[in-house]
């Protein structure tokens, strides 16, 4: 099974996603080099107690750089070189980090990016507000770039909120599941990548047609990367993921293979239904054996199925595009989404 570490997922996308690409490899490497000394500035810019240290923390953590990355191959359709756009990409990930130090909260989770989480180690309320201040901190940079920048940070933030909100209440009846699912991945992932796209065409002056097709293509990678979070919950250790494994099973999350699962109601996997009907989340003992079961289940075929036809619509929404080097890429890239489950 290759699983890509989520801690060695940044730099290695783009070595996967340039092989033939080598002046594109070369651009995004050091455009990417530019980005992490963005956000080390804007950590150096927290003033007051506290704040330096905890918006620090998970910055100089790590993680995959996905939306930079996306907000600079969505420069690529126009000037690359264009004022604002290493500002622009790590806006995209000062977003992500801000709803990052909120979603642990939200999940109790301690483990993320491979380091203690903020709320593990500041507690809840600090996560909240630094969590706050990212996201603030943001939105001061987005308002110095291109007119769409804060109109198009504004909606990606309420979708983020609203999918959270979404999956917190859970579906009204049995039958929503499904749906239900689709349309809180939708706005609690595929919107950031979908926006940290657009923000880069805007910001590169990228023409016409562009922001459309990168955000159909965003919507559906962004559902299938979801799809592989939640596949990779169960299958790769904690060690390999950089938070805890079988997180969602222990929160009472249902990922995509367990709403598959309940929703076949087979008779033999009666066991695993049993468990994952309990009202709380599983801990211990009963959370292995679930993953167990789970593990082993034709649910988890069906899932990647599903996750399978999303890339092949973001595949098919670059289309759109013109051709060269960063449509290419980000073909690419839905290999590499679809390797991380392999
Ligand atoms: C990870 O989900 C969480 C998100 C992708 C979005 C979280 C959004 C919020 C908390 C809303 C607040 C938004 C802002 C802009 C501050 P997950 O728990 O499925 O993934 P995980 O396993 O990586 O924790
Ligand atoms: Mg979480």
């Amino acid at each position: 099974m290759t699983v890509l570490s989520e801690e060695v997922l940044g730099r290695s996308v783009v070595a996967r996603l340039a092989v033939r690409e080598k002046a594109l490899e070369r651009r995004m490497v050091r455009s990417l080099d530019r980005v992490e000394e963005r956000l080390l500035a804007c950590v150096g810019e927290a003033s007051g107690p506290l704040l330096a240290d905890v918006v620090g923390h998970l910055v100089t953590a790590g993680g995959k750089r996905i939306r930079p990355l996306l907000t600079l191959l969505g420069a690529e359709f126009g000037d690359p070189g264009a004022p604002g756009v290493i500002e622009a990409a790590a806006v995209s990930e000062l977003i992500h980090t801000a709803s990052l130090h909120h979603d642990d909260v939200m999940d109790e989770a301690v483990i993320r990016h491979g380091v203690p989480s903020v709320n593990a180690c500041w507690g809840n309320t600090v996560a909240v507000q630094s969590g706050n201040w990212l996201l603030t901190k943001a939105a001061q940079m987005a308002a110095g770039l291109t007119s769409e920048a804060v109109p198009l940070q504004a909606e990606a933030s309420e979708r983020l909120v609203r999918g959270q909100l979404r999956e917190l209440v859970g579906p009204t009846r049995p039958q929503d599941r499904l749906p239900h699912y689709f349309e809180v991945a939708s706005d609690k992932s595929a919107s950031l990548l979908s926006f940290a796209l657009r923000l880069g065409a805007f910001q590169a002056g990228a023409p016409r047609g562009v922001d459309e097709a990168l955000a159909q293509y965003g919507e559906h990678l962004g559902v299938a990367f979801q799809i592989s979070d939640d596949l990779l919950d169960i299958t790769a250790p904690s060690a390999q993921l950089g938070k805890e494994q079988g997180k969602d099973l222990a929160v009472g999350v249902a990922g995509l293979p367990v709403l598959l699962l309940l929703d076949a109601g087979h008779a033999r996997d009666a066991e695993l239904r049993a468990l994952l009907n309990r009202p709380a989340g599983l801990e211990g003992a009963e959370r292995d054996r679930a993953l167990e079961l789970l593990q082993r289940s034709e649910a988890m075929d069906h899932a990647r199925a599903i996750m399978e036809g999303r890339l092949s619509a973001a595949r098919a929404a670059l289309a759109a595009l013109p051709r060269g080097a960063a449509r290419r890429a980000l073909d690419a890239l839905c290999g590499v989404v679809a390797a991380r489950t392999a």
